[in-house]
């Protein structure tokens, strides 16, 4: 069996192919390697990657159709697990067309290379907890309504999850989305508050506290996601008339997947203190344009489907991702 996974050089890419490389399945990978972040970061964990022989990797811009198709030649791709894309909210307010690049553009030639696969089985691709926006109502449900996106990262993965819906609907191809929420661990994203508090401690920096520190989280470890990504490859929805989503009978359905815990920023700042032995000094900043208050997830749907159930709080996973940081900066 052999699973496309895009963004390998990512963070829940990387890990997502080690776990399948695990189960002595085939991966191909692909990414862009771009520099949106760390290139040296995105490589070291491709490194761990191609020590496997079931492991290949082509460096390709998923967002051109033909140079996708042209990687893609004569490999028989039957899954594919989709996380490539344009992450992170602040940044879609300076670079918008990055994210009309990566997440439209090329969400879309994922799901047109999977539409005329031989074969084609099931694609999990990656939404965002962001297109919940403003909504209030906790927690975030897969049945409430998001019309109100405050980033365009959020208007961009509703987006995909629109398109998904329609592929699904006309072609009816097996597809899930994944709503992640505040994903963290070991091979972490540079660009994220828990490894930039982590590296302004350790620097004896201050760190920059949005909201004045009023905000929630629900932190999800790793492991836990790339449990429940597998999962949900491993168990396509059903072509059988069953209403995956609310007025539809198409093989498309959206999870949530977080840890369902709020944390409180104040509190996962504790955390990282104790776990790095060192206090933080804390500037007190307003919440900044595109983010969100709060996130907390109903993960009812993908518990009663496929009995999803996140083992790690972040008093266990922050110490793990400090561990890491400390080891890959050999500090
Ligand atoms: N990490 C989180 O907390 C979180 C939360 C919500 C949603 N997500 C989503 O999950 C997915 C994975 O996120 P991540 O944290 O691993 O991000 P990441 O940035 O570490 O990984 C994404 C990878 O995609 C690659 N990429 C981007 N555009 C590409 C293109 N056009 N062609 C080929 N490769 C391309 C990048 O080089 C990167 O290696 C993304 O879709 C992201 O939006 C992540």
């Amino acid at each position: 069996m052999t699973t496309l996974v895009t963004g390998a050089a990512g963070f829940i890419g990387y890990h997502t192919s080690r776990r399948l490389l695990d189960r002595d399945e085939r991966v191909i990978g692909i990414d862009n390697l771009n520099d949106y972040y760390s290139v040296e970061l995105k490589k070291s964990r491709l490194q761990q990657l191609q020590g496997n022989r079931d492991f290949a990797f082509k460096q390709v811009d998923f967002s051109d159709f033909k140079a996708l198709k042209q990687a893609l030649e004569g490999e028989k791709v039957r899954k594919i697990v989709h996380l490539g894309a344009q992450a992170g909210v602040r940044y879609s307010l300076t670079n918008p067309f990055a994210y009309a690049q990566s997440n439209l553009i090329g969400h879309l030639n994922m799901i047109e290379f999977a539409r005329h696969a031989d074969g084609f089985e099931h694609i999990v691709y990656a939404s965002s907890s962001s297109v919940y926006g403003g909504n209030t109502d906790l927690p975030f449900s897969v049945d409430d309504r998001v019309d109100n996106p405050v980033s365009l990262y959020a208007a961009t993965k509703k987006s995909d999850e629109l398109m998904s819906q329609c592929y699904s609907h006309l072609y009816r191809m097996p597809q899930t989305g994944l709503r992640f929420f505040t994903v963290y661990g070991p091979w972490g994203r540079p660009d994220m508050a828990l490894w930039l508090f982590t590296e302004a401690i350790l620097a004896g920096k201050p760190i920059r506290v949005f909201n004045h520190g009023d905000m929630m989280r629900d932190f999800t470890y790793i492991d836990d996601i790339v449990t429940g990504v597998v999962s949900c490859l491993d168990n396509a929805p059903a072509d059988d008339g069953t209403r995956h989503t609310k007025g539809s009978d198409a093989p498309h359905r959206v999870y949530n997947i977080g840890n369902h815990r709020s944390e409180k920023l104040t509190h996962m700042i504790e955390i990282l203190e104790d776990a790095l032995g060192q206090k933080a000094e804390k500037i007190l900043e307003p919440m900044q344009p595109g983010d969100v208050k709060e996130t907390y997830a109903d993960i009812s749907a993908i518990q009663n489907d496929l009995g999803f159930q996140p083992t790690t709080p972040i008093e266990i996973g922050i110490p793990k991702f400090v561990e890491w940081f400390k080891k890959y900066h050999n500090l």
